[in-house]
C-alpha cells in the first residue's frame, strides 16, 4: 500500500529525535513519510540526509561513517556532509563523478533536548523560529526522556494535549485523581503569541496520586497553578509547579505519530538509571 504523505505544516522546524541518541552511527530517523538518516560528525554537529543513496536506493542509515563522511552499504559510494559524492569505489581511478551524485541535505539544530529538522522550502530567516523556553536551561534540574507511539494523527496528541477538561477520567488513576470530585475548570485566559499560545489555570484541587506531588504540595487540598502553551505545528509544554513536561508530537504518517516527552523536575534530581524506555540526563 503507498504510503500518503503526512498533512503538516511545510514551514516549521520539526524535532524529530533526541538529541542523545544520535552519535556516529548513522540513525534512520522517520519523519513526514520521509525517512531521514542522522549522525554526529567529529565537531559533534548533526547532520541530516534523505536516508536514500542517489545510485540504488539504499538505506545510508545501514551504512557506516569513514572521516565525518558516510559510505553506502550496497557499493560503497561515499558522501561529505554537504551531500557530494566524493568516491565511487568501483570507478577507474580519474573517472569524474557526476554532480548528480550527491545527497539531499536538511538543515537542523538542536536546542532543548531535540534535533531540529527544517524541511520547507521558504529561506530560513523567513520561517517561525524555535519558541523561547529559558527554564528548561536550569542546570539544576534533573530531566527525564521517554516516547509513546500513537496510531493517530498527529493534530489528534496536539489536541489532547491541550486539553485539560479529560485528566479527571483518562487519568483518574494517576495525575488527574486529584480532579475526580471536582473536575470543573475554573474560567481562565488565553494569552495569543504569533505562533502560538498559554493559558494560565488555578486548579483547587486534592494531591494527585504519584510520588512526584509529594515532593510539590504539602497539604491536603492545594491550589495547583498549571501553565499550558501549544507552538504551531507540534510543540506543548507544560509547567506544573516546577514539574515541566515538554512534548512533541512527531508527525511519522497519516496514521502515526511519536510523541517524545522530556520532563524537567526541581525535586528528586539524583540520576537514577535507565529504566523501561525512560532515560535520565542534565538538563540542557
Ligand atoms: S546504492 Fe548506494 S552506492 Fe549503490
Amino acid at each position: 500500500m503507498q504510503k500518503r504523505e503526512v498533512n503538516v505544516l511545510k514551514n516549521f522546524w520539526y524535532a524529530c529525535e533526541f538529541s542523545s541518541v544520535i552519535t556516529d552511527k548513522p540513525k534512520r530517523v522517520p519523519l513526514l513519510s520521509q525517512q531521514f538518516v542522522l549522525y554526529r560528525n567529529s565537531q559533534k554537529q548533526v547532520v541530516a540526509f534523505l536516508d536514500q543513496c542517489p545510485h540504488r536506493g539504499a538505506a545510508l542509515s545501514n551504512g557506516w561513517l569513514e572521516n565525518d563522511c558516510i559510505r553506502c552499504p550496497y557499493h560503497g559510494w561515499k558522501y561529505q556532509a554537504d551531500g557530494t559524492c566524493i568516491e565511487i569505489p568501483a570507478n577507474q581511478p580519474g573517472v569524474p563523478i557526476s554532480k548528480k551524485a550527491r545527497l539531499i541535505t536538511y538543515p537542523v539544530q538542536e536546542k532543548y533536548g531535540f534535533v531540529w529538522l527544517f524541511w520547507g522550502d521558504l529561506p530560513q530567516r523567513e520561517c517561525p523560529p524555535l519558541p523561547s523556553f529559558p527554564e528548561v536551561k536550569d542546570p539544576t534540574l534533573r530531566s527525564v526522556q521517554f516516547e509513546f507511539k500513537w496510531n493517530a494523527h498527529y493534530t489528534r496528541l496536539v489536541e489532547n494535549s491541550i486539553d485539560p477538561a479529560h485528566s479527571a477520567f483518562v487519568h483518574a488513576n494517576s495525575f488527574g485523581s486529584g480532579m475526580t470530585q471536582q473536575p470543573q475548570l475554573p474560567e481562565y485566559e488565553a494569552n495569543l503569541e504569533d505562533w502560538g499560545g498559554s493559558s494560565l489555570i488555578h486548579l483547587k484541587q486534592h494531591i494527585p496520586k504519584g510520588i512526584f506531588w509529594k515532593y510539590t504540595h504539602r497539604k491536603n487540598h492545594s491550589e495547583i497553578k498549571t501553565i499550558r502553551s501549544f507552538y504551531m505545528p507540534n510543540i506543548i509544554y507544560s509547567n506544573f509547579e516546577r514539574f515541566i513536561t515538554f512534548v512533541v508530537h512527531v508527525p511519522i504518517d497519516e496514521h502515526t505519530t511519536i510523541s517524545k516527552f522530556i520532563q524537567f523536575r526541581s525535586f528528586l534530581t539524583q540520576p537514577s538509571g535507565r529504566t523501561h524506555g525512560i532515560s535520565e540526563t542534565p538538563a540542557g
